[in-house]
This record gives structure tokens, C-alpha cells and sequence, in this order.
């Protein structure tokens, strides 16, 4: 459900359009479909997902910002749903993006199918990290450090921590079942992040773009099954 809201809300980014106008738009789809948006009120958080605009990494806060031709907006989406949350997230140009901006978008998304491609049980939580660092520094890209992927379930941020850049202190052994987040945020220049005074937005210290996409996948008996498609 959450990807499919995903996929409707995408639909609505255009030149002029305002971050609110599609917070607003996924907050009455939650609750039409009898789902909780997982981020309202979440430690104070005040909107129904967080939309990331060009140097915001992450939990950009939805304002009457408008989208302007050659963004590029993350939007992030977590519902509770059944007893559990889903959490999902994907980057789109605005109108015409300049090339460099769309290749940073294409090499995350792959950053993203790479970390899930390296979960498997039996092998370390640190092989996701170090699939999706190896493919960013390949192109010259930095991986963000300061946000991880998160168990997820009954709870959204459960107390695992699923880094994306490689650190072979995460030795935990991924195990059938276990339910977690993989979600890159790959800079095109530092890794390095500052947070707005507004206690959430997070933006690259050199105000770089930054992209992102985020999938909840469960461990299964030979490797991953994403639950967000
Ligand atoms: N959905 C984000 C994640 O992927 C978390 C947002 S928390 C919020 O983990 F409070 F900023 F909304
Ligand atoms: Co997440
Ligand atoms: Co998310």
C-alpha cells in the first residue's frame, strides 16, 4: 500500500506544485485507506511524510515551497497498516533536470538494488553497507553517514541499524524473518551533513544534491523479499 501511494503521489510532482500540496494528498489517502501516516506527531515530526528537495538528504518538513524546473525531490512515505509499518521512498526530476543531476538519481536507485541484492542470511549487516558504498565511490559519490536503514515492524525505528557505507562493526547475522529498511542517501559531493534550526531538515554540508530511495525488505531462506513494491 505504501508503494502504491508512492506511486500516485509521483504523479503529482510538477513545476509549481507545493511540498504540502502533496503531504496533503497523502495524508487523505492514508486515511481514506484506513492507514496512519507513520511520521505525524512521530518525536514531534508535524507532517504525514518527508519531502527532500536537491541538497535536503532526508525529513525535509512539507512547506508551500513550490517545485521549481531541475529539482529533485525525495519523497518518503511510512504508513502503519494492519499492525505494521511500511516504509517507502523514491527521487524524481522536476521537469528538466541537468543530466548530472539524473545520472546521481540513477546511480542511488542502483545503490539501493545493490544493498538489497547483498542481504542473505548467515552474512553480516555490514555487506549491505559495503555493496552500496562500493558502487557510490565508483562514481565519485559520497555516502550519507549520519542516517541508517532501521528494523521495522510493530515499531518504525526498532533499534537496528542498517548503515549504508561500510563498517564491519555491524557483525549482527542478517536472519530469516528479520524485517528492516534499505534506504542510500548518496551526495555528489560530501557525506558530510548539517540539520536546519528547524530540528529535522538535514542538508549536505556543502549543499551538494543529494538522492535517495528506500525499501522495507524482509530476510528470507536464500536472500531478500522487498514488502514495499
Ligand atoms: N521515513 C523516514 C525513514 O525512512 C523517517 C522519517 S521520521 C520523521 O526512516 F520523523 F522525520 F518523519
Ligand atoms: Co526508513
Ligand atoms: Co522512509
Amino acid at each position: 500500500m505504501a508503494k502504491r501511494l508512492l506511486d500516485e503521489a509521483a504523479g503529482l510532482v510538477d513545476v509549481g506544485v507545493t511540498s504540502e500540496d502533496i503531504d496533503a494528498f497523502i495524508h487523505r489517502r492514508c486515511i481514506e485507506e484506513g492507514a496512519y501516516p507513520s511520521t505525524l506527531n512521530y518525536k514531534g515530526y508535524p507532517k504525514s511524510c518527508c519531502i527532500s528537495v536537491n541538497e535536503v538528504i532526508c525529513h525535509g518538513i512539507p512547506d508551500s515551497r513550490a517545485l521549481c524546473d531541475g529539482d529533485i525531490v525525495n519523497i518518503d512515505i511510512t504508513v502503519f497498516l494492519d499492525g505494521v509499518h511500511g516504509d517507502v521512498d523514491a527521487t524524481y526530476p522536476v521537469g528538466v533536470v541537468h543530466p548530472d543531476h539524473l545520472h546521481l538519481i540513477e546511480i542511488t536507485r542502483e545503490c539501493c538494488e545493490k544493498g538489497i541484492a547483498a542481504v542473505s542470511p548467515g552474512s553480516p549487516i555490514s555487506d549491505i553497507g559495503r555493496a552500496i558504498e562500493a558502487h557510490a565511490s565508483r562514481f565519485g559519490y559520497s555516502v550519507v553517514r549520519a542516517f541508517s536503514g532501521h528494523g521495522i515492524g510493530e515499531l518504525f525505528h526498532n533499534g537496528l541499524s542498517i548503515p549504508h557505507y561500510y563498517d564491519p562493526a555491524y557483525n549482527t547475522e542478517m536472519r530469516p524473518g528479520m524485517v528492516f529498511t534499505v534506504e542510500p542517501m548518496i551526495a555528489a559531493g560530501t557525506w558530510r551533513h548539517r540539520i536546519w534550526p528547524d530540528g529535522w531538515t538535514a542538508v549536505t554540508a556543502d549543499f551538494s544534491r543529494t538522492a535517495q530511495f528506500e525499501h522495507t525488505v524482509v530476510v528470507t531462506d536464500d536472500g531478500a523479499e522487498v514488502l514495499t513494491t
